[in-house]
């Protein structure tokens, strides 16, 4: 059944040799069936209990996003059946949400589909459900300046992280649900500018790419003595942010001055994110601040963020095409060629994903390097699948 997907190509023909490589129709379809054929996002962890992750969240919106394009039924009924796993008949949250004792926004990245699931059902659990992870923001620890905590135990501490897995979320509930709400799409737009602001790379620094994370009160072990920054530039963290912002500015409403905003801080990273790419393969390294050290490696997760984040950001419009599909198109052929391996039972395998990066150890270029990389990383595998679906479309 997985094979009805490949599409035979002898490439005898062109190069004159006996050569025969098989490519699929459809990378997306190819990488959404598989991740599905292993259980993955399925709102279960690993030890069969319940589990929200937004790594299944960020899959979820990947195979919405494929139920929409293909109409096929399996992924929309795939979505819900691992919702209501960790959403329950009467809309609490289990599988390890903590809310008030935790205060974290990972979590969170799994609301916009019960916000989507609510829309198309009209089932009132899902927005029970959403109104819970709403309730948080509302108290969600914050900095002086107004930006959320990432956690409870991270206090002052803004990471790029943070801004994917709670703010598409917040926005797109203030669209369904508030769209008057003026200010909560002010907010919405300060924890974008706060967090660009923070961890912008200054003047001196010629690239002007995004450190990881700030702490605002300058008391983390990795925080500079002037801005509080961390002191790298982590590819992944950098492409939840890029992703972030195309995902909201499809939601933010275009007569709040806050749309004009997110499009130009768009507009000011994307060609420093596209000049920031590897010379020779067109992907990302790891730490984007220290291209060709030793240790250093082209990470896939981060490179799918940020393929995704340029096409979709050129095909809507939020950026005018200045070499971003060409790069995307480089780094998108490297991806496949390097890290799709096709398995002998008709799946494919998903390589070089960095299993973690946390601001919770010490954010030096030892410590991401330290991390080991993992075979079929849902955050990457899922990051492929967007890739495809805008690589599809152009
Ligand atoms: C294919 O094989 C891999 C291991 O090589 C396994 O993890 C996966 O579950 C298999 N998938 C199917 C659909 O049999
Ligand atoms: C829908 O997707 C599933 C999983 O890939 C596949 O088995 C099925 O054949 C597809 N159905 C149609 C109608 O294409
Ligand atoms: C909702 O259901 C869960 C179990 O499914 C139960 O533990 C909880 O008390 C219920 N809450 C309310 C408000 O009924
Ligand atoms: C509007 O948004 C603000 C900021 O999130 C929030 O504090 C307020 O409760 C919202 N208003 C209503 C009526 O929900
Ligand atoms: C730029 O950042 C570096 C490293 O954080 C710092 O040493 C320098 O003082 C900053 N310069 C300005 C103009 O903020
Ligand atoms: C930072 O942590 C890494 C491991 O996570 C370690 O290898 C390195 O020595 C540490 N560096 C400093 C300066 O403490």
């Amino acid at each position: 059944m997985m094979l009805s997907f490949l599409l035979l190509l002898s490439l005898a023909a062109s190069h004159g040799s006996a050569v025969t490589t098989k490519l699929p129709a459809s990378y997306a379809i190819w990488a959404a069936d598989s991740a599905i054929s292993r259980g993955q996002g399925d709102g279960l962890g690993s030890n069969g209990a319940p589990l929200v992750s937004y790594e299944h969240g960020e899959f979820q919106w990947a195979l919405r996003l494929l139920y929409e394009k293909t109409g096929n039924r399996t992924y929309f009924d795939y979505i819900q059946q691992g919702v209501d796993r960790v959403v329950t008949q009467n809309g609490t949250v289990i599988g390890g949400y903590g809310f008030t004792t935790d205060y974290q926004l990972d979590p969170i990245r799994t609301g916009p589909t019960f916000l989507y699931l609510y829309g198309v059902t009209g089932q009132e659990k899902y927005k029970i459900a959403a109104d819970q992870y709403r309730k948080q923001l509302e108290t969600q620890p914050r900095t002086a300046q107004g930006q959320f905590w990432h956690k409870l135990r991270y206090p002052n501490q803004g990471w790029l992280d943070g801004i994917y897995m709670g703010d598409v979320f917040y926005a797109q509930y203030t669209h369904d649900f508030q769209a008057w709400n003026t200010s909560a799409w002010d907010d919405i737009q300060a924890q974008f500018t706060l967090m660009y602001r923070n961890t912008l790379q200054n003047a001196t620094s010629p690239p002007g790419l995004l450190y990881h994370g700030y702490d605002y009160s300058h008391t983390a072990i990795w925080a500079s003595p002037d801005r509080g920054h961390s002191p790298e530039v982590w590819d992944r963290a950098l492409g939840w942010y890029m992703m972030a912002l195309v995902d909201t500015l499809d939601i933010f409403p275009r007569s709040h001055p806050g749309h004009d905003t997110l499009l130009s801080i768009l507009r000011d990273l994307a060609p420093r994110v596209r000049d920031a790419a590897d010379a020779t393969s067109g992907v990302w390294w790891l730490v984007i601040t220290q291209p060709g050290r030793t240790g250093n490696y082209f990470e896939s997760s981060g490179t799918a963020m940020f393929v995704y984040a340029l096409l979709k950001g050129v095909r809507r419009g939020y950026l005018h095409n200045d070499g971003f599909v060409s790069a995307a198109k480089k780094a998108y052929g490297y991806m496949t060629k390097n890290w799709v391996i096709g398995d002998t039972n008709g799946t494919m395998n998903w390589l070089n994903t960095v299993q973690v990066g946390s601001l919770d150890g010490n954010g030096t270029f030892e410590y991401y390097i330290s991390v080991p990389t993992d075979i079929n990383d849902l955050k990457g595998l899922a990051a492929f699948t967007l890739s495809s679906i805008e690589y599809e479309s152009v």
